[in-house]
């Protein structure tokens, strides 16, 4: 879909980050993140782009398997919420996209900024208008970091070949989910510490 079709993706139309471009330049230099990462993801983003439903199907059963993390997207103590999950998504898929081909500039940096509200008691439930848990704990969110990566490397092998260029386009994935969530760990810490 195109991304004014995704219901609740405003890229482009969020809040201004609170994290400087700086900050963020020396966020990247702690991740080893260089143009190099941003050439591989350039290249992993068009091997994955046919493959992008299949890999949300792999990542929604992980989610699905498991009453901790299907909570989140269920009411307290209820029922998980179709609509929720199926608007979620569509925007997860564009995550990946974006990922993997937009430029990392303040326009990015002022969604990664509402991509973690979103996780947290500001922003959870609201785009989607739902009554589900007012948070993702952080620790989870630092957790799926392993599930995140360690599921794409397949889809990659799928269309590469060679095992040197997959592990490449791997190392500079696992750089790019860790670089987006040590930003979206800022909402969860106290004044001072992040
Ligand atoms: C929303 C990625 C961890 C639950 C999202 C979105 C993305 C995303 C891209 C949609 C952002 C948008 O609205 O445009 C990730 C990544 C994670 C992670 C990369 C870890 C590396 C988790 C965990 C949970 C979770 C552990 C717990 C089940 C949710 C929920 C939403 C959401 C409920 C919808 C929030 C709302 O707008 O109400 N996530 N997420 N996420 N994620 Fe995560």
């Amino acid at each position: 879909p195109k991304n004014s079709e995704i219901p609740g993706y405003t890229y482009g139309a969020a809040g201004h980050s609170p994290v400087t471009l700086a900050e963020l330049e020396e966020l990247k230099a702690s991740v080893m993140f260089g143009e190099k990462d941003a050439a591989l993801l350039r290249r992993a983003g068009e091997l994955l782009d046919g493959q992008v439903e299949k890999i949300l199907d792999t990542w929604y059963g992980f989610v699905a398997g498991q009453p901790h993390l299907v909570a989140h997207f269920s009411r307290p103590g209820g029922e998980p919420i179709a609509e929720y999950l199926e608007a979620v998504r569509s925007r997860f898929g564009q995550w990946i996209r974006d990922t993997c081909t937009r430029p990392y500039d303040q326009e990015w940096l002022d969604y990664q900024n509402e991509i973690a509200l979103r996780h947290t008691p500001e922003h959870k439930n609201e785009t989607d208008q739902v009554g589900s848990t007012r948070v993702v704990p952080l620790r989870h969110l630092i957790a799926l970091v392993v599930p995140i990566t360690t599921t794409i490397r397949p889809f990659l092998a799928k269309r590469e070949e060679s095992a040197e260029k997959v592990e490449a386009m791997m190392e500079a994935w696992l750089k790019a989910v860790v670089l987006q969530v040590a930003l979206w760990s800022r909402p969860y810490a106290n004044e001072g510490r992040w």
